[in-house]
């Protein structure tokens, strides 16, 4: 299969200019003005945009969590992405304790291969550390392409690893060229908020919120960035959310250590007057909470500053009936939220479009920055010959307004009911194919590949 398209807007982290590409089989061959190529398919893309396929690097796909599972596979979990311009999710495989990393990998193959229908990676998530999974972290490295590993400083007694293993962890990723990814919030601080709150009798949505304040994320932050600090691992902070958050990992780069930093459009759109509307609120029960106007500076600003270098979802969606599994209690409301589809169009319309952020600066938080560190660049995150013809065509004028109606994802309500954005994915190819033509998906449960990802330290950022 061969694609020539022409006359678009071609962006990269470093450029944009007008050109045709084209693409064989899976990969671009060329990039110029007036291209003559005998394509299979031309497509003409004046007017619009021409990003490199999206990267989504912090999804949860079919993942057993509070009792439940999120409620997207990887084959509904992934064509909503590509409907959205993200062609490559990166997933996290959970360690259950006790038990091996091997056997949780094998868990996670079955779960995707053959469903798939967009690109994908996993990180491992270490949730019991001890000699034996040191040395499987060591094969998931060199053998398995897997070279992130993510721990939890929250979830206690389920996800949580405590500081000990994760310096033991950091030790073995450093010595091995990999990366720790953490979600950092402190664990027995929320759980004893929570706990009081419950025997306050407060168990209403917003006590989720009012249970994890931005101290419990800021302070797990530093402490992170400390341990790092320590071991000279390379780490990455995923789903940041506050000011104080942020300040921690200024203060570590002025120590110029290597960590990078996530947020999510939540966070950078909605804020916590969303709790305030009784059990509606448990639509964003999320952790860590949204959070506040203030913070939503913050968050813009550190993005300019290169201090957060990427924008994930924290894609974990449940149907309104598992949600209703805390309508007593807002600690059994299951956390997470519907939003793989919608990253790519939300980042263009509040960033680009509303003028936070520049056009390159848009393919760096939404592409490239997350094919550098976690070990896939130049394969995938940019349009140059040679790397894989991921593309998306994107209209940067047209209007539309989200809604569970027309989203793909397997949610049964949106988190952005009727918000109106300006910018819309046209067409997505990905690996050379056409995935998304005319709001339809063309490509089949089974075309995604699992793409084995190189060492965080061969990457440069
Ligand atoms: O609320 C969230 N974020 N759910 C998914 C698990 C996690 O902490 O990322
Ligand atoms: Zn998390
Ligand atoms: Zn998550």
């Amino acid at each position: 299969m061969s694609i020539l398209i022409k006359n678009g807007r071609v962006v990269t982290a470093s450029e944009t200019y007008i050109a045709d590409v084209y693409t064989e089989d899976e990969k671009i061959v060329a990039i110029g003005k007036d291209l003559v190529y005998q394509a299979d398919k031309v497509i003409d893309a004046t007017g619009k945009l021409i990003f490199p396929g999206g990267i989504d690097p912090h999804v949860h796909l079919d993942m057993p969590f509070m009792g439940t599972y999120s409620s997207d596979d990887y084959e509904t979990g992934t064509r909503a992405a590509l409907h959205g311009g993200t062609t490559m999710v990166i997933d996290f495989i959970l360690q259950t304790q006790g038990d091996t990393l091997h056997n949780a990998l094998k868990i996670w193959q079955s779960k995707s291969q053959g469903k798939a229908i967009g690109d994908y990676s996993y990180h491992m998530a270490v949730t019991d550390f001890n000699d034996d999974v040191a040395k499987e972290v060591v094969e998931m490295i060199e053998e398995e392409g897997i070279t992130s590993f993510k721990t939890f400083m929250a979830y206690k007694g389920a996800l949580m690893i405590d500081d000990g293993q994760m310096v033991q962890l950091m030790k073995v990723v450093k010595k091995y060229g990999g990366l720790v990814t953490v979600h950092a919030t402190n664990g027995d601080m929320i759980d004893s908020l929570i706990a009081k709150n419950k025997a306050d009798g407060n168990m209403s949505p917003i006590y989720h919120y009012l249970s994890q304040p931005e101290v419990t994320e800021s302070e797990a932050s530093g402490r992170f960035a400390d341990m790092l600090e320590y071991t000279g691992c390379p780490g990455y902070i995923v789903h940041m959310t506050c000011e104080g958050a942020l300040n921690a990992v200024r203060k570590a780069t002025q120590r110029n250590q290597k960590i990078f930093v996530e947020t999510c459009p939540q966070y950078l759109i909605l804020d916590a007057s969303l709790y305030e509307n009784d059990f509606e609120g448990a639509k964003w029960v999320m952790s860590p909470p949204l959070r506040e106007k203030k913070d939503q500076t913050a968050l813009w600003s550190g993005i300019n500053q290169g201090l957060i270098q990427v924008v994930g979802t924290d894609h974990c969606p449940f149907m309104w009936d598992q949600k209703l599994m805390g309508k007593d209690d807002f600690s059994k409301i299951p956390n997470g939220h519907p939003a793989i589809e919608h990253r790519m169009e939300l980042l263009y319309s509040e960033g680009v479009d509303k003028g936070k952020i520049s056009l390159t600066k848009y393919v760096e938080l939404s592409s490239t920055n997350a094919a550098k560190i976690f070990g896939m660049y130049p394969r995938k995150g940019t349009i140059a010959i040679g790397s894989d013809a991921d593309i998306v065509i994107f209209d940067p004028k047209k209007e539309h307004t989200i809604s569970v109606e027309t989203h793909h994802m397997n949610c049964d309500y949106s988190g952005y009911e009727g918000k109106k954005v300006t910018g819309k994915t046209e067409t997505v190819i990905l690996r050379g194919q056409v995935a998304i033509e005319n709001e339809e998906c063309l490509l089949k449960a089974g075309h995604g590949q699992f793409i084995k990802r190189g060492k965080t330290s061969k990457t440069v950022i």
